[in-house]
């Protein structure tokens, strides 16, 4: 697998991709909430959120199985492929993330979590700040603020 920034000729693939993943809905979305994070996330979308933020993709054999993005500390549209979820693929991209962010002098990153992958977040190192609500297309998603502080003799530690 090789994690690499996204380009134009990623666009359709990274929405097919988050297409995909949101029918699994492991939050149980109702159905409104499930179409306007599709609209969200549309191939017109990614190709406007590709010029707004820095877009990573996880690549192997040639297709893409999983993407995060960072908007200046933010972390945003955060996926893995579902049918190839819980082997390492999201730690890598996180780790790759928090690489770069520390490599660009990032000190703390941010996110809101989705219900589901609190936990995910919380066991690598992420403190729950407060619940939010992000509103989507006028739809609400009741999620949840989470930070890291990043510290490189941490993550040499991380590394070891
Ligand atoms: C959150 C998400 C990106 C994680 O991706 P993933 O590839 O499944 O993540 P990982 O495999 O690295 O880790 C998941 C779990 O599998 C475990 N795992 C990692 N490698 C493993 C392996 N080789 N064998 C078995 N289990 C493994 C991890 O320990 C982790 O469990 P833990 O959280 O209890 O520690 C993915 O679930 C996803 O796309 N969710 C939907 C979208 C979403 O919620 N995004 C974040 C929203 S803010």
């Amino acid at each position: 697998m090789i994690i690499r920034k996204a380009v134009n000729k990623d666009i359709d693939e990274i929405s097919d991709l988050i297409q995909k993943v949101t029918d699994y809905n492991p939050n149980n979305y109702s159905p409104e909430q499930i179409v306007a994070w599709k609209k969200y996330n549309a191939k017109s979308e990614i190709k406007k959120q590709l010029n707004d933020r820095l877009i990573f993709c996880a690549i192997e054999d040639n297709k893409t199985i999983g993407t995060i993005a960072l908007k200046e500390n933010f972390i945003l549209g955060f996926y893995v492929n579902y049918s190839i979820r819980n082997i390492g693929i999201g730690t890598k991209l996180l780790d790759y993330l928090e690489k770069y962010a520390l490599c660009n002098n990032i000190k703390k990153l941010k996110l809101t979590s989705t219900p589901s992958a609190i936990e995910f977040y919380k066991k690598r190192g992420y403190k729950i700040k407060e619940n939010v609500t992000l509103s989507i297309y006028g739809v609400d998603y009741p999620e949840v603020e989470m930070e890291k502080i990043l510290s490189a003799k941490t993550y040499a530690q991380h590394l070891i």
